[in-house]
């Protein structure tokens, strides 16, 4: 093993940077040459997008937001799309070209961070005989393979202090603020923030709602003297027979839809439905920004160190996760394969309901 290339896919989460550094520490301190690909695989495209990290290069990073490394959600090199010259955007398969340049220049690993979708192209170009490894990063949370995924924790600490001061302006105003929180598939962030910041109904995209349920909820509260309400619904939420709000696949090359939408709807329901004085509001990119906290940056350094550990020990193809007490490898077809998702039945749920916390079933 001598020299190494980093790159960093998909959406920003806090904790990208502590994992460059950890990896830029360990593997300098081998011995080993490392370089940066920018905005995911562009430095193996273009030579200016390329850039080598000497341990110099990353000192500080650690507490810094978003990705020194930048990223794109529209750069799968299976799928590019790329102008014309009639400026029409053409989907091209360049996945033949990564693989030439990675071996042009010598590299004897790629260290991938990233979510499902960037984690699903490490494996493509693994099979095509790049020694890959994985690093899992979404703020979603979403991997079944990982106890944490980094930048979680960050989301909940943001959408948790978002919670507490909507607290007294809803209460000032005897108002419904209904907040939506970032999670497509998993609910996780509403979850974790709903029962600590104070919630009185959490909608998750694991548990379809009714929209009778959240406002009955809300009539009880009244009747109870409490005239204000606190709304916590994920991005991916959907009501009982209802459909997951998108907003098209925006950019030309996204995998994903673009989600949101559900809390103004959930809003305006709760307004037409019970007359209550209501407003919506979308935390959205705000939950992906800022430093890490303790906990992400702590993981973020963990995964770093297992990856060239794991790269040392030529353990590709697999993907470094979090198994408490220990780090341990999974392989990343595995990996892609299961997401995690929020267990109706778990405690969490259990404790939510036990404090007297709608989530959207009537139970
Ligand atoms: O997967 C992370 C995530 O933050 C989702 O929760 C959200 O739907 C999506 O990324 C937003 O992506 P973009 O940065 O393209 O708006």
């Amino acid at each position: 093993m001598r020299k190494i290339v980093i790159s960093t896919g998909g959406g920003d989460a806090p904790g990208l940077n502590a994992v460059i550094f950890a990896v830029v520490k360990s593997a300098s301190r081998l011995g080993w040459e490392v370089y940066g690909s920018k905005h995911g695989y562009k430095g193996f495209l273009d030579p200016d997008e390329l850039v080598r990290l000497t341990s110099d290069d990353v000192e500080g990073i650690t507490p810094i937001g978003g990705t020194i490394l930048g990223t794109t959600n529209k750069g799968n090199p299976f799928a590019m799309p790329v102008p014309n010259l009639a400026g029409e955007v053409q989907i091209v398969d360049v996945s033949e070209r990564v693989m030439a340049s990675f071996r042009r220049m010598g590299f004897d690993c790629h260290i991938a961070i990233g979510g499902d979708g960037s984690l699903d192209i490490a494996h493509r170009f693994a099979l095509m005989g790049m020694p890959v490894i994985g690093v899992p990063k979404t703020i979603d949370n979403d991997l079944e393979a990982t106890d944490r995924t980094f930048g979680f924790d960050t989301a909940v600490s943001t959408a948790t202090e978002a919670l507490d001061k909507l607290h007294s302006t809803a209460k000032s105003h005897d108002r419904v603020m209904v907040v939506e929180v970032m999670g497509r598939e998993s609910g996780w962030i509403a979850l974790y923030s709903g029962i600590s910041g104070g919630a009185d109904v959490i909608l998750l995209p694991e548990i379809p709602f009714d929209m009778e349920a959240v406002c009955r909820k809300i009539t009880e509260n009244e009747l109870h003297g409490k005239h204000y309400s606190i709304v916590v619904v994920a991005e991916g939420a959907k009501a009982q027979g209802g459909q997951v709000m998108n907003r098209g696949k925006g950019e030309a090359g996204r995998a994903e839809m673009l989600l949101g939408g559900i809390g103004e709807w959930v809003a305006e329901e709760i307004r037409q439905r019970i007359g209550k004085d209501t407003r919506s509001l979308v935390l959205g990119h705000l939950q992906r920004g800022g430093s890490p906290t303790t906990f992400d940056r702590l993981l973020a350094l963990r995964f770093g160190g297992a990856a060239v550990r794991m790269a040392e020990a030529g353990q590709f193809d697999h993907m470094v996760a979090w198994t408490p007490p220990t780090m341990s490898a999974v392989p990343l077809e595995e990996a892609i394969r299961r997401r995690k998702q929020v267990d109706p039945a778990s405690d969490k749920v259990l404790t939510a309901r036990s404090i007297g916390i709608c989530l959207g079933d009537g139970e």
